[in-house]
């Protein structure tokens, strides 16, 4: 129970500094911000032998909870539990998605972009970009314009990486849209640990390599395919769309693609099929709206339906939602492996491990 109140006082504490990051630029403190000046007086001595018993009795406390181990290195036999306890690292991400005040109540969403613009650099031709390396902690990739919004996800994510230092990023992130999906009501998304992180942004890939939401399907297949995905892949991969909205302040696009923006399912191809959709008059770039004008597609949404190649996965995606389930999860597995080194040899991404009780 007292497990309980503490990993949900924890969740709140990490949600909330992103939540009050967003409504209000924070000011930056620095750590090296001036300490305020020790008072002296009687009774100095009698307080610094108490400091000190109690500083030590804190430090003991924290490294027997493994609160140091990035510091000093987990005691020798919890060594090996503590390190590759990948169901603790699922469960702490889990802990982290609902969130009321957010969105539609979930960070679930946000954590799938992450996952997917991290991965989305790749480039077959010359076997770079991609997922390994998290190059988006840094500049210019962070300030490329379609990363707009995702410090959002980064940021919440850090705890995490705080509590588990042996985690890379670049495995973090893509952990994060695996468990983010699984959460949310999808597939089993088959993941495999291994990335490992740059530590400067010199190795950024180029901008312009992820798709721009006002062209056309040419442009779909110029960026996909370059990734290495065919025509069924592309609208497989699109399918995420049932998840999560447009920000005016990130995209420039608002609302949401379906009813259940926090659900993983395949509304957004029966939303495309079914509906009609027209021009939303407006001052914002060119989007579609549904009939009750709440919902939205993109023109590379619109793509989809009118592209006479990609009409026929749309349909099949709308009437059978476990042959998306499927698809989508070899797509967007293939996706986040994409550039990532491994030896000759090593087994492929495999179902990732179940949260830890
Ligand atoms: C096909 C080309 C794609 C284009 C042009 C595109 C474009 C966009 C745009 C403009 C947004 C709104 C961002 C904002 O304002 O916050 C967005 C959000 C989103 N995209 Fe895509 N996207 C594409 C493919 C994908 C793929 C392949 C995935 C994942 C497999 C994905 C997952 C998402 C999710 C989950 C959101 C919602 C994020 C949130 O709620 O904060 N998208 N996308």
């Amino acid at each position: 129970m007292l497990v309980h109140l503490l990993r949900a006082a924890g969740r709140r504490a990490s949600q909330a500094a992103v939540l009050s990051r967003l409504a209000v630029p924070a000011a930056r403190s620095f750590a090296t911000d001036a300490a305020p000046k020790p008072s002296g007086g009687g009774g100095r001595g009698l307080a610094l032998l108490l400091g000190t018993l109690g500083l030590g009795g804190g430090l003991y406390y924290a490294h027997q909870q493994g609160m140091l181990d990035g510091v000093f290195g987990a005691p020798p036999a919890q060594k090996e539990a503590v390190k590759r306890d990948y169901g603790a690292v699922r469960k702490a991400i889990a802990d982290l998605l609902e969130a009321d005040e957010y969105d539609d109540g979930s960070f679930g969403p946000i954590l799938v972009r992450l996952a997917w613009h991290s991965s989305g650099s790749y480039d077959k031709a010359t076997n770079s970009g991609g997922s390994n390396g998290a190059t988006m902690r840094f500049s210019p990739e962070s300030d490329y314009e379609a990363n707009a919004g995702l410090k959002v996800a980064r940021d919440l994510l850090e705890p995490v990486k705080a509590k588990f230092p042996w985690l890379t990023y670049a495995d973090l992130y893509t952990l994060g849209g695996v468990v983010a999906v699984e959460e949310m009501g999808g597939p089993t998304i088959p993941w495999k640990e291994g990335r490992s992180d740059m530590d400067s942004g010199n190795a950024c890939g180029p901008d312009g390599r992820l798709p721009d939401a006002s062209l056309d399907q040419k442009h779909l297949r110029d960026i996909f395919y370059r990734m290495g995905f065919n025509d069924q892949e592309i609208v497989a991969l699109s399918g995420a769309h049932a998840l999560g909205r447009c920000h005016a302040d990130r995209s420039g696009y608002v609302n949401p693609w379906t009813f259940a923006p926090t659900t993983f399912s395949n509304q957004y191809f029966t939303l495309l099929r079914d509906e009609k959709w027209s021009k939303k008059k407006w001052k914002g770039p060119l989007q579609y709206e549904d009939s009750s004008k709440q919902l939205m597609m993109l023109p590379t949404d619109m793509a989809l339906i009118w592209d006479k190649k990609f009409k026929p996965y749309v349909m099949e995606y709308a009437s059978d939602e476990e042959k998306f389930f499927k698809d989508f999860a070899a797509a967007f597995s293939k996706l986040l492996e994409n550039g990532v080194p491994r030896t000759q040899g090593e087994a492929p991404a495999a179902a990732s491990p179940a949260p830890a009780a």
